[in-house]
């Protein structure tokens, strides 16, 4: 019988040198809110995404006339033209367009990401699409949580653990971390938006009066897209529109 691939859950980018790349593919996720953002721009017709790490970075592509994003600390930085609310990214103006974005924890996972096989960027909002692909796969899988600065987070792990849930028929559990987060997140599931109130970033959101977009990013499968990053941008890989 042939050997399974092996699933694991890398629960902060501080932990990623513990991981090899290689012939691997990598699933970043930041539920609050980067990849649900993402996913939220291409699934409304944004043509691509270009993930940077620095703010002078990503200012400086608005010269070269991208649209240009920027949130830091959960606010959208002054003198850009979006910052990343899902919400913001449903507008017609951007559709076809390509967008710089730089944010305090998503973009920067993406970039340290990037000699993996293949890097991919998944929410519960693409949730299906995405396990849909990855089951088809010959590769090793690494969920990349982005965390928040570097410190373990519970959204971004529940979302990990829903992933390694369906897909572990297919994959061996590599590690402790994804049986962890497949755990919590069995725990949590019919409760999720209830288990979400209580984490760091969820307060820090709502201290910036920013509420609606918590529950928006919770929702599972409100799209069927795949972002994936071709030479360093994020685009709507072929596979979704096959799969819609
Ligand atoms: C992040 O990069 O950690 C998040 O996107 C922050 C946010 O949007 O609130």
């Amino acid at each position: 019988m042939n050997k399974k691939n092996s699933i694991d859950v890398c629960l902060s980018p501080e932990l990623l040198h513990l991981y090899s790349l290689e012939n691997t593919i990598v699933v970043v996720a930041d539920i609050l809110r980067a990849t649900s953002c993402m996913v939220t721009a291409l699934a409304s017709g944004a043509k691509s995404i270009i993930p940077v790490k620095s703010i002078e970075e990503c200012l400086a592509m608005k010269q070269q006339g991208y649209l240009i994003a920027a949130e830091r600390d959960g606010k959208k930085v002054e003198g850009f033209d979006l910052g990343n609310s899902p919400f913001s990214y449903m507008d017609k103006q951007l559709q076809g367009k390509t967008i710089a974005l730089t944010t305090t924890n998503g973009t920067q996972a993406i970039k340290l990401s990037e000699n993996a096989q293949e890097v991919l960027v998944g929410a519960f909002l693409n949730l299906e699409t995405l396990c849909r692909y990855l089951e088809t796969q010959t590769h090793d899988i690494l969920l990349v949580c982005a965390a928040w600065k570097g410190k373990v987070n519970l959204e971004d792990t529940l979302f990990a653990g829903a992933v390694v849930e369906k897909l572990e028929k297919k994959f061996t559990i590599a590690n402790d971390s994804a049986l962890m987060a497949k755990m919590l997140y069995q725990q949590s599931k019919n409760n999720l938006l209830a288990t979400i109130e209580q984490c760091s970033h969820v307060q820090r959101l709502k201290k910036l009066g920013i509420e609606k977009d918590i529950e928006f990013c919770l929702q599972h499968n409100l799209y069927q897209i795949l972002p994936k990053m071709q030479n360093g941008w994020l685009v709507a890989s072929d596979f979704s529109q096959l799969s819609a």
